[in-house]
């Protein structure tokens, strides 16, 4: 099977896939790495690890949509089985999200419906909570409202700033991101009207 990556800065939740498939956990070819940033550093590290990249720059585009057709028209010639958004910030419309339906996957820093959007630390933070983490789900055209598919917990630890707590949340990004590609590729996830499904199981 083949993925596609969408990352538009340093990469490294791209990097855990690159480890994965080497390390044999993830049986997939990581066809492509696509930035809406030229000068994302994680185009560079893909490249360095021998992988096909490409830059599809948001601001050449008059709008969303058509922006998102020619992010369609880059990745289709490269099949791949699954789109892997891995902080790629931009919003998607459905000319990108419907012709890779139930193939899409996003990583948000937040454990969903909490925190949609930006700031997902600061937010937890400022409100007091004990814990923080972070969904990988589904993407629809409702922005990081996708069926969630894992979760992972950790513990905001007294006196944390935004950027410990995104460090100890990142680590486990790089945990159950790859396990839930796998589960796609695998066929053992579906995408319906309802939401999510596990081995047939709604999630
Ligand atoms: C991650 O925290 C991801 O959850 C968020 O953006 C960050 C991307 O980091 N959406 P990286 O580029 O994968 O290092």
């Amino acid at each position: 099977p083949r993925l596609a990556i969408l990352i538009s800065g340093r990469g490294s939740n791209m990097l855990s896939f690159i480890r994965a498939c080497e390390a044999g956990e993830l049986d997939a070819e990581i066809a492509v790495v696509l930035s809406n940033r030229p000068d994302a550093a994680g185009l560079r590290s893909a490249a360095d690890a021998g992988i096909a990249t490409r830059c599809v720059d948001h601001r050449e585009f008059p709008d969303r949509e058509s922006f998102d057709r020619a992010l369609v028209e880059t990745l289709q010639p490269f099949t791949p089985d699954a789109v892997i958004l891995a902080g790629f910030m931009r919003i998607l419309t459905p000319a990108f999200i419907t012709p890779f339906a139930g193939k899409l996957l996003n990583i948000h820093p937040s454990l969903l419906p909490k925190y949609p959007g930006l700031h997902t630390h600061q937010r937890a933070l400022d409100a007091g909570d004990s814990e923080a983490g972070v969904t990988v789900h589904f993407v629809t055209p409702e922005l990081d409202g996708g069926p969630p598919i894992l979760q992972a917990r950790v513990p905001i630890e007294p006196g944390d700033s935004a950027e410990q707590l995104a460090a100890r949340v990142l680590e486990r990004e790089h945990v159950i991101y790859p396990i839930a590609a796998r589960w796609l590729l695998q066929g053992r996830l579906r995408l319906d009207e309802k939401g999510a499904l596990l081995d047939g199981e709604r999630i």
